[in-house]
């Protein structure tokens, strides 16, 4: 039997912060209220693109797996905020690490993106289509934000992590996972503006409006991770007792907290880093498990448990038993442009380029 080992896993966040206290001076809003109903501290907003971040999580993570990127046979990019969407995202990382002719494809589940991928990526190694695969969750959220909406701006963050899966005959990765969508509730998270509906409306790329119904979507997260948690330890015959971390999507502490009671795991074993970064999307559950790797909190042969949420609304729960390393092979030596802007500054040269393109345009309604 073939199993797809994580071997590799490296992440790269944007070193501007932006903190509770810098929006509520762009905004209505206090670090009071968004500590105590979402445990966030402070973001990241990046002043580089999404091939930028992904790029430098993946050479990281290629790095710690001691692997070329030329020896890559397939990249997988889990993203909703893509530089473009012809040509891919994957196939931009492809040709930055090397890795011709590798397959390259992006997957958008939103929030589960990298957890989707890490589900295709895994069966492709397992029934020996290829035999290893980068596999990156990266997000780019702060151009596509509305910043006049509290509602919302308060709870995003940009950041990037990837891992490598090499074929192995030892029973590691993934061993079981439940992928799911409550389609029926997908109008409770769009962004209006993000696609070709409003591109042909004469919306400027990056103007947005958020239709966010933020109880509706924290009620089916705590619903669709625990009832997956229960289905994919059921199905291995575990128990919540059998978990040894617990790495959930970092979207609202609350959430975290309801999500732990339900699938009966103690909050000391649940990873929790929502409070540095926010809700980075597809890039919350790889940088959580690079971050837990880093702290010690993962030990050789453990049982991890990756529930994840997003917009769909789609969920998901893996199972997945970590190998005998624990430390990167190698370092890489790949880093970020270096920057000198302050985080709200970078949002206001971003809010300038939001003006719209004519005059025609700007009699549209496009969000009608
Ligand atoms: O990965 C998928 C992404 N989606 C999510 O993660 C969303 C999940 N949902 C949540 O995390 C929570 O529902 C929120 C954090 C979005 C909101 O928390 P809540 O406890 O459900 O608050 P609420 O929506 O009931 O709002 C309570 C009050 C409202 O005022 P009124 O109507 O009671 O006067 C809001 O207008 O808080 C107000 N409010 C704010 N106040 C200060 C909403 N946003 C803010 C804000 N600052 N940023």
């Amino acid at each position: 039997m073939t199993y797809a080992a994580i071997t590799g896993w490296g992440k790269c966040l944007p070193p501007a912060v932006l903190t509770n206290h810098d929006l509520s001076a762009m905004l209505d809003t206090s670090d009071d209220w968004i500590v105590s109903r979402t445990g966030i501290r402070e973001r990241r907003i990046s002043h580089v693109g999404l091939e930028e971040l992904g790029y430098v999580a993946a050479a990281r993570a290629l790095a710690a797996a001691g692997l070329a990127g030329s020896s890559i046979e397939l990249i997988v990019f889990g993203t909703c905020s893509h530089d473009d969407q012809v040509p891919n995202m994957a196939s931009g990382i492809q040709r930055r690490i090397g890795a011709e002719p590798a397959a390259a494809y992006d997957i958008n589940t939103a929030c589960t993106s990298f957890l989707y991928g890490l589900s295709t990526a895994s069966a492709l190694i397992r029934t020996g289509v290829v035999k290893n695969a980068l596999v990156i969750g990266a997000e780019l959220i702060s151009p596509f934000m509305d910043w006049s909406d509290r509602d919302v701006a308060v709870l995003f963050g940009d950041g990037a992590a990837a891992v490598v899966l090499e074929a192995s005959g030892r029973e590691e990765g993934v061993l079981a996972e439940k992928l799911g969508c409550y389609g029926e509730a997908r109008e409770t998270l769009r962004v209006q503006g993000m696609g070709g509906l409003y591109a042909n409306r004469g919306v400027l790329y990056g103007i947005t409006r958020w239709q966010f119904e933020g109880q509706e979507i924290f009620r089916r997260a705590v619903q669709g991770m625990a009832g997956a948690c229960e289905d994919t330890l059921t199905r291995l015959h575990l128990k919540p007792a059998d978990v040894d971390l617990l790495v959930p999507h970092q979207a609202n502490l609350r959430i975290i907290e309801a999500l732990a009671k339900r699938a009966h795991v103690p909050m000391e074993r649940v990873y929790v880093n929502v409070q540095r970064y926010g809700n980075m999307s597809s890039a919350t559950v790889p940088v959580a498990l690079c971050e837990a790797l880093e702290e010690g909190r993962v030990r050789p042969g453990a049982l991890l448990l990756l529930p994840g949420f997003g917009g769909g609304l789609s969920f998901c729960a893996h199972v997945l038993r970590w190998g005998e390393r624990t430390t990167p092979r190698q370092q890489s030596d790949a880093e970020l442009p270096p920057n000198e802007m302050p985080a709200p500054e970078i949002i206001r040269r971003c809010l300038e380029r939001k003006t719209r393109p004519s005059a025609a345009a700007a009699s549209a309604t496009p969000f009608a």
